[in-house]
């Protein structure tokens, strides 16, 4: 059997007498675009001809000063956001912005709608409930989280302070074909597919993501907020300085110090998605992408078997599994001695998981492809 354990360089020279890689379908942190990992090993030492690594500058210094407005400005050429919009670089992760939202903008006396697709979106309400008043508006745990709602199965209420969903629910595989539609405003974690594929991100309240996926290392999280939604704030209460989106935006994310090289990364990779075509490009490719693997298990003859129903099938994450748990295990260790980490489903979901964000190239794709064919006319 082929090894695939490779290089894969991406043509940039980035692999160049360096140890080679193998194919890590991470559901994240996750693989990152090789030219960005080239040019990071300059910057570390010495970043834009300055003398100093990017770890080591003054977050107020002029160099940094040039690194995040630039970093903003890519990030709003690639959601083709204007003036109408924040964009925060913030801490915490995703996960604090389930708390953040609903202490910023659920009201005493009204309530928030959220959609449950799966263990994301389950600690997002759970996280709300702490705080206010919330609907679950969409229950898919009765459908073992296998698709996301039809306009149908959620009914938004009227008068909510926001509408909280996750467009790809990393760990079931599934993902919002598109934006719901809602009289209140939209706010949306898309952590698993950030900048993956054109998105109405000016049409939404608040989008937010952690980078480890799609855009850089974790501990920085991006959030693109509407200034409008920004006027809805609550005024009642006394919010810890750093948790006030208000404050974070007139500070420019620089209230403290924030995560320098993080953002520095993410800015690198804006400029990557700029370079390749910006998100049309890349929804085409991560389409094609996904379409090697969801043939492999639709050609399986029921060998394999897909999580999600075929219209919400992610592009970021494809999970499935083989006939039985024994044969999993079996999938995972062949394909490990192959070259191919990172397969193991979620603890939750069970099965296997091959995550292929942006960065992840379509020869990884093409190798599990062709691994999978070889194991099921062994196994099946
Ligand atoms: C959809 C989604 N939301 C939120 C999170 C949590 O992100 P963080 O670890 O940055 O808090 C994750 C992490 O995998 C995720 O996939």
């Amino acid at each position: 059997m082929t090894t695939f354990a490779t290089t894969h360089s991406t043509g940039s020279g980035a692999s160049t007498a360096r140890p080679k890689r193998i194919f890590n379908f991470s559901a994240g942190p996750a693989c990152m675009p090789e030219e960005v990992l080239a040019q990071l090993q300059e910057d570390i030492w010495s970043v834009r001809g300055s003398g100093i690594g990017i770890m080591e500058h003054s977050h107020r210094g002029p160099v940094y000063d040039r690194i995040i407005e630039e970093a903003e400005a890519d990030c709003r050429a690639v959601a083709g956001i204007g003036d109408t919009h924040h964009v925060l670089f913030l801490q915490g992760g995703a996960t604090l912005q389930f708390a953040m939202l609903p202490l910023n903008f659920l009201h005493p006396g009204k309530s928030a709608d959220y959609a449950d697709t799966g263990v994301w979106a389950t600690k997002a309400f759970k996280e709300a409930k702490l705080f206010g008043k919330v609907n679950v508006v969409y229950d898919g745990s009765k459908t073992k989280y296998d698709h996301t709602p039809a306009p149908s199965e959620a009914t938004p209420t009227d008068g909510a302070c926001y509408f909280h969903y996750c467009s790809n629910n990393t760990i079931y595989g599934t993902r919002w074909p598109s934006p719901p539609k809602t009289k209140s405003p939209l706010v949306c974690d898309a952590s698993s597919e950030m900048f993956g594929r054109p998105y109405d991100f000016a049409g939404h309240a608040m989008i937010y993501a952690g980078a480890q996926k799609n855009l850089g290392p974790s501990g920085v999280v991006l959030v693109l907020l509407r200034k409008d939604f920004l006027e809805t704030q609550r005024k009642d209460l006394p919010l810890a300085t750093m948790l006030d989106y208000r404050k974070q935006a007139e500070n420019g994310s620089r209230l403290n110090t924030p995560n320098t090289f993080g953002i520095h990364v993410m800015g690198l990779v804006f400029k990557w998605i700029l370079k390749n075509g910006g998100l049309k490009a890349i929804e085409q490719r991560n389409a094609e992408k996904a379409k090697v693997l969801y043939d492999a298990i639709d050609g399986s003859g029921g060998f394999f078997k897909g999580h999600s129903t075929p219209e919400c099938r992610s592009h970021m994450n494809v999970v499935f599994r083989c006939p039985s748990e024994e044969l999993d295990k079996k999938f995972l260790k062949e394909a490990e001695a192959l070259g191919m980490d990172g397969l193991k489903g979620h603890r939750d979901a069970g099965g296997l998981r091959a995550s292929i964000y942006n960065a992840f190239p379509r020869k990884g794709c093409e190798a599990l492809a062709q691994f999978m064919s070889e194991f099921k006319r062994s196994f099946g």
